[in-house]
């Protein structure tokens, strides 16, 4: 595994296909060659935008360096990873936002889909837990089921401030003091390296292993960084191959200005194309369980990146394509009808497989019915092909925009290809729509109404906005 092996990796480069975006196909519906080329000079001024700010912390850049620059660090998360598949049952990440949909997305794809039931000499390492969400149900469950002391957290958080984390972390911490074990043994941070209260936390205590989310990394451009190569590396993940993909990837966008030549930048100019001509809602289709917390992560990096009221010169705007997640073939008998009769407001990205994990084939029997006997004799492979083929086929034939993402398989190289071209792709939108890719003040409002509603000290102005907007209208509620 890791980087020796690239060699035979690269042939495996993930392909796009674009035709069914095209006019040829889908009538007046489709992105004309003509209207494609009318965008080639913003997608170039785009590609040239991130080529010049390539790795600037200050501009939240950092992250495109992360293929490149973290040899020390994946050494020391390997050998930290050994020690916790050997020492720990239970490993839980503690962490919201980019901080526990990255590590939930790599698990989920690169791990048996029923880990924490397999036996431990399978896992080869502690059952894995992501915690994000502050439900007391859930807590109250996961301690149900783990033993602290048996138990690796690692808590994620860049400012240490975040209110779902760290009270996860007042719990776990009160936790850890019940049962007589030193936090330092059973805890990591991953944090910003000089600020924030994890690094307080950490220096009050006399010092807790901790990796650092660097500078110019934001939440959710933070999956190849520590954030994601722990928890990653502790499921027995190839973090070498995971970033050997994504420096494949991001060779092959930075050395090609041409859209043609380059996917991220054809899929940011298909898509921005797509939204600036009423198609405000883009769904993410993976055929693959493996692949299915793609679109949780990709939802995150695509809304929270590009919704936007401001452009960077200050314009006012309101920008941005509302992603949806699907799972094929599930959704085909839950959503693709609405997709394929409803509204022209859609356009459809495919996650598709060319080779799956495992084989099933699907034996013969009921041969008095037709109906259920056609089956006998292909593969469960063949089935979710056909199935995936014959979706973007009839989504075609109702001229509805979709095009494809396919993997040869999926592996750490494969995956970390995708992440990047994600990653590159929001990026080149972000800077086709003028608008700053890399923040969020749209979340700040409510994390500080949150702070006003428990009482955090500093928000008492906010407190009392709160208490002035208007009451529920009582002629509303039934
Ligand atoms: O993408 C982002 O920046 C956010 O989703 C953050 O990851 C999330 O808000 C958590 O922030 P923090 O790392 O400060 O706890």
């Amino acid at each position: 595994m890791g980087y020796k092996t690239i060699a035979w990796r690269k042939s495996m480069r993930i392909t796009l296909d674009y035709n069914n975006m095209t006019s040829a196909v889908l009538g007046n519906q489709g992105i004309s060659p003509r209207k494609l080329g009318s965008y080639r000079a913003r997608a170039t001024n785009a590609w040239n935008y991130v080529q010049e700010n390539r790795g600037k912390d200050e501009l939240y850049m950092g992250w495109t360096e992360l293929p490149y620059n973290q040899k020390e660090i994946v050494a020391d998360i390997l050998e930290t990873a050994k020690k916790i598949r050997s020492k720990f049952h239970y490993f839980v990440v503690l962490g919201i936002g980019g901080s526990a949909l990255g590590p939930t997305m790599a698990f989920n794809a690169l791990c048996h889909l029923h880990y924490n039931d397999i036996s431990r000499r399978k896992r080869g390492g502690p059952k894995f837990y992501v915690e994000d969400n502050v439900d007391p149900v859930r807590m109250h469950d996961l301690l149900d089921i783990i033993d602290p002391a048996k138990t690796c957290f690692n808590v994620i958080s860049k400012s240490g401030a975040t209110s779902e984390t760290m009270a996860q972390y007042l719990i776990i911490l009160d936790q850890l003091k019940k049962a007589g074990v030193d936090v330092q043994s059973n805890v990591i941070f991953t944090t910003d390296a000089n600020k924030g209260n994890l690094k307080k936390i950490s220096d009050e205590l006399g010092g807790v292993k901790s990796y650092v989310l660097p500078d110019g990394v934001g939440g959710r451009f933070s999956e190849l960084c520590p954030v994601g190569l722990l928890p990653a590396a502790v499921c027995g993940i190839d973090i070498k191959g995971l970033l050997a993909g994504a420096e494949y990837m991001d060779k092959i966008c930075r050395q090609n200005r041409s859209f043609q030549k380059n996917p991220a930048l054809m899929c940011a100019t298909l898509q921005v194309i797509a939204m600036e001509s009423g198609k405000n809602i883009q769904v993410m289709m993976p055929y693959s369980d493996n692949l299915r917390y793609v679109s949780d992560w990709y939802c995150q990096l695509w809304a929270e990146s590009l919704g936007k009221n401001e452009k960077l010169d200050g314009t006012p705007c309101n920008v941005g394509q509302t992603p949806v997640k699907a799972l094929g073939v599930t959704d085909q008998h839950s959503q693709v009808q609405l997709y394929t009769e409803g509204p022209f407001d859609k356009v459809v990205t495919f996650l598709s497989l060319k080779k799956y994990g495992q084989t099933m084939p699907i034996p013969h029997g009921c041969e008095n019915i037709p109906d259920v006997s056609f089956l006998g004799g292909h593969t469960m492979e063949e089935l979710i092909q056909a199935e995936n083929a014959a979706t973007a086929f009839a989504l075609t034939k109702a001229g509805r925009m979709n095009y494809t993402l396919s993997l040869p398989e999926l592996n750490a190289f494969t995956l970390g290809q995708l992440l990047f071209l994600f990653e590159l792709q929001t990026a080149y939108a972000g800077a086709m729509l003028g608008v700053n890719t890399f923040n969020q003040p749209g979340v700040e409002e409510g994390k500080k109404a949150t702070f006003a509603l428990l009482g955090k000290a500093g928000y008492e102005e906010k407190k009392k906005e709160l208490d002035a907007s208007p009451a529920n209208n009582p002629e509303y509620i039934i």
